[in-house]
């Protein structure tokens, strides 16, 4: 066996710090609740349900994961939010329509006591919405700092010995990668300046980052995914890692692609649709944030098909995304695909999908996992990007020149590698010529 790592003990209550608090939020923090009064399973959750195997296949040690790895109890998290809209959690959770009131009315109480912090918010990156709850400051730099007094705040009053802090807000207008974002000096030059580059959503990050908070961005926005904040998250020896859940129609292409792949299949046409009806719908039925969720769902494809090598099976797709704003549905999202393939002597044939998901019922486990894997993160000393983390991820943060992995099975191997690599545990490989050659007595 290879040497483990040390790991600080998950001791003391692990405070978790949402950004927003809609739909997927309410969704998680009622979730969590419940799965603590033993009223359900946490399913969908890899951290609670998952088991890992160890050793060899013969040796029969699959423990679950969370009995393998010290991770922090549910028991011991507590929560924490911002939002520009005052609701608390169980008047945020109705409004958001998810979970049926059997789910809702027994944790009211609880719910009610999850109220959101003011946030940092302008209507310049989230154009559709309006709210009350809003800090005011001179300039960016103070802003952020009235943050980092809202973290410390929270930590104190909740008796925390650890935080961690994920975005879960709307997902902000499209923003190139800029000179603001190349160095945490020009960065923060860009906050006294209140520089346009500089999205409320980097103003948190900053915040946690210099709190010695680990971050994890579950919206597409570019956020920590630059330059300044990587650089920062070193220098605080922090873990980070994003962007954009991976829950419904992406983590399909991610399935589905590496298939065709594998397979040496050719790709022509791939057409994504979806209909949605909740206020991340409304939220992503502006174009300038549609457009950072666009980038996000369509790198996926060339990423892992890559034409460039493979120019007479996936040199000439044509792949579109679109989300449509339907309010009859509210959460509940329809995605369907229609995908063009062709295989032997060109001949075409056609796969269709018609997912019928519940996006926050998706998203609320990977924000368990996040919440959980990131203290483990911080608490084994590994500071920067957590590429082991790109199973969540639609579009998934990579040191850089790195190509990012999308292949959701590689990334559930990269993820159980990493575990057993922390626990000092052998890799596995899947070679398994062991079974079959047997060495000479
Ligand atoms: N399956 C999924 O649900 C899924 C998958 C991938 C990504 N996401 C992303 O997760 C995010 C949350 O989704 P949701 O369905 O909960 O949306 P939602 O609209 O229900 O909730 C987002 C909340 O963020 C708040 N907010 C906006 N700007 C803020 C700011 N600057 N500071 C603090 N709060 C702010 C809003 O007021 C709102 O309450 C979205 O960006 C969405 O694109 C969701």
């Amino acid at each position: 066996m290879a040497d483990a790592r040390t790991i600080a003990p998950a001791d003391g209550k692990l405070g978790v710090l949402l950004v927003g608090l809609g739909a997927v939020s309410t969704t998680f923090v009622a979730g969590v609740e419940a799965v603590r009064r033993g009223r359900a399973k946490p399913v969908g959750s890899l951290s609670q349900m998952s088991t890992i195997r160890l050793g060899k296949r013969t040796e029969g040690r699959s423990p679950l994961i969370s009995e393998f790895v010290p991770l922090a109890g549910l028991s011991d998290l507590v929560f924490g939010a911002w939002d520009p809209i005052p609701d608390d959690a169980y008047t945020s959770a109705k409004v958001g329509g998810v979970l049926n009131d059997a789910d809702v009315e027994p944790i009211k109480g609880f719910l009610e006591s999850v109220k959101p912090m003011p946030a940092v918010f302008d209507r310049a990156y989230v154009k559709r919405l309006q709210g009350s709850n809003v800090k005011t400051g001179a300039n960016k730099r103070e802003l952020a700092d009235q943050l980092r007094a809202d973290i410390r705040r929270f930590k104190e009053e909740h008796g925390c010995t650890r935080l961690v802090m994920i975005w879960c807000a709307s997902t902000e207008v499209f923003i190139k990668p800029g000179p603001a974002h190349d160095s945490l000096a020009a960065f923060e030059a860009a906050m006294d300046q209140d520089d346009p580059a500089i999205a409320p959503s980097m103003l948190y990050a900053w915040a946690s980052l210099k709190e010695g908070v680990p971050f994890a961005n579950g919206a597409p926005n570019l956020t920590v995914d630059a330059p300044a904040l990587r650089e920062l998250a070193e220098q605080q020896g922090v873990p980070i890692c994003g962007k954009d859940f991976k829950t419904g129609q992406t983590m399909m292409k991610t399935v589905i692609s590496p298939m065709l792949k594998a397979r040496m299949l050719g790709l022509s046409g791939w057409y994504s649709t979806n209909i949605l009806g909740n206020r991340d719908g409304e939220v992503l039925d502006d174009p300038e944030s549609f457009k950072t969720k666009e980038e996000s769902k369509l790198g996926v494809l060339e990423d892992i098909l890559q034409p460039s090598m493979y120019p007479d099976l996936y040199g000439e797709v044509y792949h579109k995304v679109r989300i449509n704003y339907y309010p009859p549905r509210g959460d509940n999202k329809e995605g369907w695909d229609n995908i063009d393939i062709f295989g032997w002597l060109n001949y075409p044939m056609q796969i269709k999908i018609d997912f019928l998901c519940r996006d926050s019922i998706l998203a609320a486990p990977l924000v368990l996992d996040l919440a959980l894997f990131l203290d483990l993160a911080q608490r084994s000393d590994m500071n920067g990007v957590q590429e082991w983390l790109s199973f969540y991820f639609k579009s998934p943060m990579a040191a850089p020149g790195l190509a990012p992995e999308h292949d959701l099975f590689i990334q559930q191997t990269k993820l159980k590698n990493t575990l057993r690599w922390l626990m000092g545990e052998e890799q596995i490989t899947h070679l398994g010529i062991e079974y079959y050659e047997h060495q000479p007595a």
